[in-house]
């Protein structure tokens, strides 16, 4: 445990650093800012002339029974309250167009950052806790310029005006006043921190509860089959239940501060009239001057009282920009080409990190890989794939297949030996070069929402409508599009539930295809399909793989005997390679992978 004295000037130092940081973003907007920042101390001055023309009105006309200027004064106190309104209304309007525009910088900032991060850090990072942070934590940052920013900023005009009034008004009235404002200090910094600890605790909580309520909608489907239903609900209620509970904490500090607050304003106001009406008696103040004094000491603990509930925001908002800003201080993914790497070979164009004339000769050497330091799922892996060459890797499923082509795209780095496309490393390679010039067609195929083309096209606009039909038309999936309502216009749904296993499968070669990759990976999906279906997979893989290095990781009878070369994995470690006759006839594990998963197959297709 730290030094609690040394904690706090930490958390200190570093509210400034928050905030100085939150300024930044500010600075775009500074014009408006400071302009609605400007109105403040003509509202203060507004506010603060009320209580005045309520003396005047008491101590010359009502006491004095005089009637001459009365209206002028209820005039003037009815001017100065619309003015007081329009100025507020003013103020608030321009501060928050400047609020939502820095709001609005800061979520773009959030989205493009998230979508640059590197694909590990999504392992770390649920889903639901990323949503919070763009949605919710965003959000009580814009609630700072509503409440926090301005309501500071006046507050402290207004606090400062009321000082100087009654100071000037009646000093030692003024003094007794302020005798009560250390107490006031000691109690705000006693439930600062307390509210402080509890926000923090009901952001995580609301995290968790986002990233429940994403996994459950997301995996209705598996609720309803394994009836979870009832199972969930009370799972909800049980996280809400944790996030009820720091919130009810919050909420009683608040309420606890709110009402101190109070009470000691009560006994300010019973210390006025206290000493005041013995003032009043010894002549040394007037009647309305009294009232007023009265007026002042409440609009004096108004802000203050208020304080509770602005200062519960602005800790929120702190609390949030603290993990907002930590989410953008997470290193995001580099995709120059690494300096220190592989030397420049002729064939990378200056510095850039591309190759000319990409072959498509693809090396492992030696590769070892962990995804948890020390465990490791791929060891000693080597083999060389030749330009144009189609390979199928088998193995038993949790081998590390999928995770030869995450390395290959470079989603991780290798733990320890050399990746080689063309002879260079791929660490001295551009990512986004790499990325194209590879196709993969991933194991579970996701689909955006918007239509087939899109789909297709992935947002490369230099992509035409006829190439995405000639390529649809090439790996198959032309007919069953021609076949929808709206054809290549058809509205994909939510991860393309409106098609079917088969269907997504011919989109997502369609997909590889139209970007004309020089090397093509495709990680077979496991799920079975209909005869047809698998012939017009079938058909439309061999069209894909025609004239492009391509590697397959094979879960079906068909494509294994269609390939060049196989390369059996087998607890990360490459323990076979050869054609089919050569490995049946090696009687290996290949032989016994094919008894057990495909001889099945094979007379099943005998059948029919
Ligand atoms: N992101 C990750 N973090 C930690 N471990 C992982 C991660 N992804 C995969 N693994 C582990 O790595 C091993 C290999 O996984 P991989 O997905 O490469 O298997 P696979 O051979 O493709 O299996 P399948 O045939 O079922 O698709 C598995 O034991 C898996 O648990
Ligand atoms: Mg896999």
């Amino acid at each position: 445990m730290g030094n609690v004295d040394d904690e706090f000037l930490f958390q200190r130092i570093y509210d400034w650093k928050t905030l100085k940081r939150i300024w930044s973003y500010f600075s775009p907007y500074k014009s408006l800012v400071l302009a609605s920042l400007l109105i403040l101390p003509f509202i203060a001055v507004l506010q603060l002339s009320q209580p005045y023309i309520i003396k005047l009105a008491i101590d010359e006309n009502i006491v004095k029974k005089n009637l001459k200027g009365f209206n002028l004064l209820a005039l003037l106190f009815l001017g100065s309250l619309v003015g007081q309104y329009l100025l507020t209304f003013l103020q608030q309007y321009i501060l928050q167009l400047a609020g939502q525009k820095i709001i609005q910088d800061l979520r773009i900032q959030l989205f493009s950052h998230l979508q640059r991060m590197p694909y590990s850090f999504f392992d770390k990072n649920s889903v639901g806790s990323l949503v919070t942070r763009v949605t919710n934590d965003v959000e009580s940052l814009s609630e700072m310029f509503t409440a926090g920013v301005a309501g500071f900023a006046g507050d402290f005009f207004i606090l400062l005006g009321i000082v100087a009034i009654m100071l000037t008004m009646n000093v030692k009235l003024a003094l007794v006043t302020f005798t009560i404002v250390p107490l006031l200090a000691i109690i705000a910094i006693i439930f600062r921190t307390k509210s402080r600890d509890a926000n923090r605790l009901i952001r995580v909580k609301l995290s968790n509860l986002n990233s429940f309520l994403n996994e459950n909608i997301t995996g209705i489907e598996t609720v309803k089959l394994f009836n979870r239903e009832k199972k969930n609900i009370k799972e909800f209620q049980r996280i809400n239940d944790e996030y009820r509970i720091p919130n009810i904490r919050s909420v009683y500090y608040d309420a606890i501060l709110y009402a101190f607050v109070e009470l000691i304003g009560a006994i300010a106001v019973a210390l006025i009239i206290w000493f005041g009406g013995g003032q009043i008696v010894r002549q040394t103040i007037t009647f309305g001057a009294l009232v007023a004094f009265i007026e002042y000491v409440d609009k004096f603990f108004r802000p203050i009282r208020d304080l509770s509930t602005k200062y519960a925001i602005m800790q929120q908002a702190m609390a949030s920009s603290e993990r907002i800003f930590n989410l953008l201080d997470e290193k995001e993914e580099v995709y120059a080409p690494e300096p220190s790497s592989s030397p420049q070979t002729a064939s990378v164009m200056d510095g850039e990190g591309k190759l000319k004339n990409l072959q498509g000769e693809i090396i492992f050497r030696d590769v070892y890989f962990s995804y948890n330091p020390g465990d490791y799922i791929l060891k000693d892996v080597s083999f060389k794939i030749n330009p144009g060459e189609k390979i199928a890797i088998v193995g038993a499923t949790g081998g590390g297949k999928s995770t030869i082509i995450k390395l290959l795209s470079r989603f991780y780095d290798i733990d320890r030996g050399e990746v080689l496309i063309d002879g260079t490393d791929i660490r001295g390679l551009d990512k986004s070069w790499l990325r194209t010039q590879i196709s993969v067609v991933l194991q579970d195929v996701f689909l955006f929402s918007g239509d087939i083309m899109s789909n297709i096209r992935l947002g490369k606009n230099s992509i035409t409508d006829e190439e995405v039909i000639e390529a649809s038309k090439l790996v198959n999936a032309h007919r069953f599009i021609s076949n929808l309502p709206d054809g290549y216009y058809e509205t994909v749904r939510e991860r393309g539930q409106n098609l079917s296993t088969g269907e997504r499968q011919l989109l997502s070669f369609a997909r590889a295809l139209v970007f004309k990759p020089k090397v093509l990976v495709l990680d077979e999906a496991t799920s079975s399909v209909d005869t047809i279906t698998e012939t017009l997979i079938q058909d439309a893989l061999f069209k894909l793989t025609e004239g492009r290095t391509s590697i397959i990781i094979a879960h079906r009878l068909s494509t294994i005997q269609r390939v060049d070369r196989i390369i059996v994995l087998h607890k990360g470690m490459v323990r076979e390679t050869g054609t089919h006759k050569e490995l049946l006839n090696l009687r290996g594990i290949y032989y016994k992978l094919y008894q057990l998963q495909y001889k099945y197959h094979l007379e099943e297709s005998s059948i029919l």
